[in-house]
């Protein structure tokens, strides 16, 4: 009878503030594992779309196969990919590309371990994307040579490093703030290197295009500022004086506002981008049948 400590009012009562105090304390205290507030996992889980493109975009353009075979079991079973290459890169390139790919893989786990996320979206990565994303008029092959790829690249992690940005300061615990901030310094990582790559031939003329790769950046920088309908975001390598470091230079090595900070970009914008369609309600561009999770399909299902 003395072991039932809930027949005594006065257990109960110390019970039922003990358990108050432990509502009030965070998880990484009390030593249990996290449950996040619903908007965490939401804007984590839109960061999974983005992070299932660069895997199979950078895994294949190195090696000629992608997350199916390389972590199938980080797939969630998704249809493959349309349109994936290996791409003809000499070993420098190469050796970068796969770095960035096996990268992919250990952010697809962080975040599948942190939330239950959603299987791997159908993703478009053939030149015509490209094509559509890089300049609207003509079709690019990333998968034709170095500066091709490097540039096609140049798409990817920065818009990544947006939305870190954006989902930064709407984050509410501890968990998801350790997460983003991680993804944010890799995905920014990944944007430097290809930057400074580029940057070392900006005013190598790009073949068959008959424009430079300073030029390249540029109108890639000012469609996505288009796409994404939230003013200038998006700068390219070599820019008028007012855009560079406290207007003071051309040379924008990095992307980065008046201040010298990242720009952040919200989900919709993100989007607008990706689908390369300007609207978030209208899939297209890497996905042709949309993003996945709650974010993304609130703007195809009404
Ligand atoms: C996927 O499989 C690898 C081993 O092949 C394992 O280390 C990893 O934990 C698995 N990941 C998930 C999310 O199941
Ligand atoms: C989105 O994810 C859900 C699981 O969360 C899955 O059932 C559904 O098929 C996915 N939709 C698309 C279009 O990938
Ligand atoms: C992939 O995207 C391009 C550009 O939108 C499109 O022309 C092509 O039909 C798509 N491929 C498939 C198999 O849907
Ligand atoms: C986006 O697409 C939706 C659905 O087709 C349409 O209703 C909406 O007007 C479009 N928005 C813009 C800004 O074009």
């Amino acid at each position: 009878m003395a072991l039932n400590i809930f027949s005594n009012p006065m257990n109960s009562f110390v019970i039922f503030l003990l358990m108050l105090l432990s509502y009030s304390l965070p998880n990484e205290v009390l030593g249990r594992s996290a449950t996040l507030p619903k908007s965490d996992v939401e804007l984590i889980e839109f960061a999974l779309n983005l992070e299932y493109l660069e895997a199979d975009y950078f895994l294949n353009g190195a090696l000629g196969h992608g997350l199916d075979v390389v972590a199938p079991n980080l797939t969630g079973g998704g249809p493959p990919p349309i349109g994936a290459r290996i791409a003809h890169l000499g070993p420098l390139v190469r050796d970068v590309i796969l770095q960035f790919g096996l990268q992919e893989v250990g952010h697809l786990r962080a975040i599948k371990s942190t939330v239950r996320g959603f299987p791997r979206p159908l993703l478009n990565i053939s030149s015509e994307t490209f094509g559509q994303i890089i300049d609207n008029a003509f079709a690019f092959d990333p998968y034709a040579n170095d500066i091709n790829y490097l540039i096609a690249t140049y798409v990817i992690p920065y818009v990544g490093l947006n939305g870190y940005v954006g989902a930064n300061p709407l984050l509410q615990s501890v968990t998801a703030k350790k997460l983003v901030a991680g993804l944010l310094a890799a995905e920014s990582g990944q944007d430097a290197v290809v930057r400074a790559m580029l940057y070392e031939r900006r005013y190598e003329i790009v073949i068959p295009y008959g424009v430079t790769v300073a030029e390249f950046t540029d109108r890639i920088s000012a469609l996505r500022n288009k796409l994404g309908r939230d003013g200038l975001k998006d700068e390219g390598l070599v820019v008028p004086k007012e855009l560079g470091a406290e207007g003071k230079v051309t040379g924008n090595i990095l992307s980065l506002n008046k201040d010298s900070l990242g720009y952040p970009r919200t989900p919709p914008e993100i989007l607008r981008i990706v689908y390369a369609t300007g609207n978030e309600s209208v899939p297209g561009g890497f996905y042709p049948k949309g993003a996945n999770g709650t974010i993304a399909r609130s703007y195809l299902e009404h």
